[in-house]
């Protein structure tokens, strides 16, 4: 094997904080979201080296091949959507398989084709999926905080396992927001801990039955898990005499039998 890895990660995102993350990430960024919005869906298959970032574009040839996901194409863009609409549905495929398909292509037999690496996906959110982890723990919802300690007990009682929990901070707001799970699993597709990744730490969650979570969250502060995508006003200061301000609305409108998305961008000159 050219470039070894210790572990899988499956990672789900919360696509409202995904989207509420691609759209204050660059003016102009337009975000998409499933339907209902509200369900766990799929980021990518990592393989990863512990303690490191990676492996990651392991065949320097390989490209892209879109025609291999068409039978499961549908599922795809219902359960692993690109919410960065300003970019082709299938970027986020050739990203994930170009960065991180090519490497557990090279050492796993279930991985090594595009269409295998994403059927896999479709196979472990059917499995594994976080809508039903939080589901069976007694109802964590959308729309309310929750503490670290809750959440990775409602996950470590579903899975059995250590999972890694990601939070996006919100600068302007101060808040930071449910972003994904991350599931863990060795080079034979058995469940394993997710220790030893880069940047989630395990954390000491004071006065919990839990003694550590695996996060990049603060413990001691809420976590929110957004039910709409928060709207912001995103001060940006271009030169000291003038001030923009950007405000980005969604608005959904539905009507009998369509759903239609209209996003509005208005950019207002304050001085
Ligand atoms: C790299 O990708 C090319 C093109 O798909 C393929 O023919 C080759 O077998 C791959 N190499 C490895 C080591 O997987
Ligand atoms: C969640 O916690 C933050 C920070 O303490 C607070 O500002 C916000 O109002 C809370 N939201 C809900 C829905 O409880």
């Amino acid at each position: 094997q050219q470039h070894p890895f210790d572990l899988l990660i499956f990672t789900q995102r919360w696509p409202i904080t995904a989207c509420y993350e691609w759209r204050k990430t660059g003016k102009g960024h337009i975000c998409g979201l499933p339907t209902p919005a509200t369900i766990w869906t799929i980021h990518g298959i990592w393989p990863t080296k512990w303690n490191t970032i990676g492996p990651a574009f392991c065949n320097k040839s390989a490209i892209f091949d879109p025609s291999q996901l068409t039978p499961i194409e549908q599922q795809l863009k219902e359960h692993w959507l690109n919410v960065e609409k300003n970019k082709p549905d299938d970027s986020l495929w050739e990203h994930e398989w170009l960065k991180h398909g090519t490497c557990a292509a090279e050492a796993i037999e279930q991985l090594n084709t595009e269409s295998k690496y994403f059927q896999q996906g479709l196979t472990w959110l059917e499995q594994h999926s976080v809508d039903v982890a939080f589901a069976s723990s007694g109802g964590i919802q959308p729309g309310y905080n929750y503490s670290l300690a809750t959440l990775n007990k409602a996950l470590f009682d579903y899975y059995g396992k250590d999972v890694a929990i990601e939070c996006f901070y919100d600068h302007e707001t101060r808040q930071q927001l449910l972003n994904e799970i991350r599931i863990c699993f060795d080079k034979q597709l058995q469940s394993a801990d997710c220790d030893g990744i880069v940047g989630m730490e395990r954390t000491v969650v004071p006065d919990s039955r839990v003694s550590t979570v695996i996060s990049n969250c603060n413990a001691a502060k809420p976590i929110f898990i957004p039910a709409s995508v928060p709207n912001y006003v995103q001060p940006k200061v271009r030169d000291p005499e003038t001030v923009y301000e950007t405000i980005y609305e969604i608005t959904k409108e539905q009507e009998i039998g369509q759903q239609q998305t209209y996003e509005e961008f208005v950019e207002v000159i304050l001085v």
